[in-house]
Parts: structure tokens; sequence; C-alpha cells
């Protein structure tokens, strides 16, 4: 069964600006759906409507067989117990006048009734939790009483990604949460999204302007230009002759055929 259903969405900031127009895919359980375009393409829109931060008035979304609208408060708030999101900037996610354990720890405070599968029944400090946390994405525990301005951006993006799945959500939007880092520590993180992506059986949408990231990390890939989708297909399909010219010019750009 699908978990998330987008069915001709479509949004408009004015009457000029149509940022997404008639969007439908689909993703099932435990899926990697790589979302790639050029700046303005309506990549970030999508993903802020998809969490419900951005009304839509056109189209349906629908999450494990249930309506996802932005008015409806109780619906929503059950949803966000299932979806979290990672930013390309940490300094929206992390409040740099936090220590990192209280940043790790603010989903979790949100949603009390989750009781994670990584903890054990007894119960655990929040400094405990924290600290699990961190070492989930391979960074050392005693980072919980840093602040965020004393990590390196590769590390501020760990946390933010050990924060998102501290609710072990079952759908991680990320909006290029790679593309502030340099070349080396994209590929840690893109190696870590897709670890844990395995273990936890998520279904991750990947936003990127680079085709690269998005064909190592996805199995299914949607091409957005001008708020529209203009291909989708899986990564085995890549290189077939039916790719949208628009494709092919990624990949040539990217220099990956
Ligand atoms: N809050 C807003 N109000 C008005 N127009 C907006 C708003 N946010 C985005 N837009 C417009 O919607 C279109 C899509 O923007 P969006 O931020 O979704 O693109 P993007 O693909 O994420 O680009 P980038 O790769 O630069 O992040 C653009 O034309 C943009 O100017
Ligand atoms: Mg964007």
């Amino acid at each position: 069964m699908s978990l998330l259903i987008v069915d001709r969405l479509s949004k408009n900031y004015s009457k000029s600006i149509r940022a997404l127009d008639n969007i439908s895919f689909c993703s099932t359980e435990g899926e990697c759906i790589g979302i790639v375009g050029e700046s303005g393409s309506g990549k970030s829109t999508l993903a802020r409507v998809l969490l419900g931060l951005e009304p839509y008035k056109e189209g349906n979304i629908t999450f494990d067989g249930k309506p996802i609208a932005p008015k409806n408060r109780t619906l929503l708030r059950e949803y966000r117990k299932n979806v979290q999101m990672i930013f390309q900037d940490t300094t929206s996610t992390l409040n740099p006048k936090l220590p990192i354990w209280k940043s790790l720890l603010e989903p979790l405070s949100n949603f009390k009734e989750i009781s994670p599968s990584y903890l054990g029944k007894e119960g655990s400090s929040e400094r405990e939790i924290a600290e699990v946390l961190l070492e989930m994405v391979g960074l050392d525990k005693h980072m919980v009483d840093r602040y965020p301005g004393e990590l390196s951006g590769g590390q501020k993006q760990r946390v933010s990604i050990a924060r998102a799945i501290s609710i072990e959500p079952s759908l991680l939007v990320c909006d290029e949460p790679t593309a502030s880092l340099d070349v080396t520590v994209q590929v840690q993180i893109l190696h870590l999204l897709k670890e844990l992506q395995k273990k936890n059986n998520m279904t991750i949408l990947f936003i990127s302007h680079d085709i690269r990231a998005v064909t190592f990390l996805c199995e299914k890939v949607i091409v957005l230009k001008n708020g529209s989708i203009v291909d989708q297909f899986g990564l085995e399909e890549l290189y077939h002759r039916e790719r949208h010219p628009y494709t092919k010019a990624l990949i040539k750009a990217a220099e990956i055929d």
C-alpha cells in the first residue's frame, strides 16, 4: 500500500506565481524518492506543503490513508508524529542558544506519547536519550553539552538528522540537506541517511538540485521544472532513451553518463 499519495497538487503564491502545477506521485513504505530540479522549480514549496506547513487549495495529499489538510489540526498533529524534515540550513532547526541535548529532545517532548524502540524499558534521563541519539548518527556522546556554534557544518547536520529520527518517523523529508557541506562531508551524510533508512525502514523524500546525490540514495526519481513534473522514473531507467530532454541535460551537466 502507498504510504504517501500526492494527487494533482497545485499551489499558487499569487496569480502570477504557480509554484506547483498538477503534481502527482506516490511512495510506498521504505522507499527513497529523489526530487530533483533547478532553483525555483518548486522543490521547497513541495516539501513545505507536504509537511502541512503551507496551505494548498488544489489537489489532495494522503498519508497512510488519511488526508493531510493544513486546517485540520488534530489530523495534522497525528501526521507530525510520523513525519520529520531536515533542512539545508541547520540554523532553522538548531537554536544557537540551546545546548545540543535540548535541541535533540524537542520532537520527543512535543510527543510525549511516543516511546521509541531504541530506548530500553527502564526510564532513561533526557541526557542519556540525547547521547543515544548522537551515537546513532556517528557523533561522540560528549557533544550533548556543546552549542551549535561549536560544531562543524557536517556535525550540525548530523545533529539535525538525529533530532529528526528521534521520534522514528515513517517519512523523512530532506530539503537539500547536503547543499551547504563540502563534498566529502556530503558523501558521509548521504551514507548515513542510506544506513538509517535501511535500519528504520523509513520512506525518504530527498530533495536536491544534484542528480548525483539523488541517484546515489534514491530508487525513484522525480524531475521538477517550473513547478511541474517533467519526468518520473525508477533508477534503472536513468539512461533510457525516453528520458525527458531536461533529465538528459541534468545527467550531462553532472557528467554521470
Ligand atoms: N513565500 C513565497 N511567496 C511567493 N513566492 C514564493 C514563495 N516561496 C517561493 N516562491 C516562489 O515559488 C517558486 C518555487 O520556489 P521554491 O523555493 O519552491 O523553489 P526551489 O526549487 O526550492 O528552489 P531552490 O533550489 O533555489 O531552493 C519560485 O518562483 C519562488 O520565487
Ligand atoms: Mg529550495
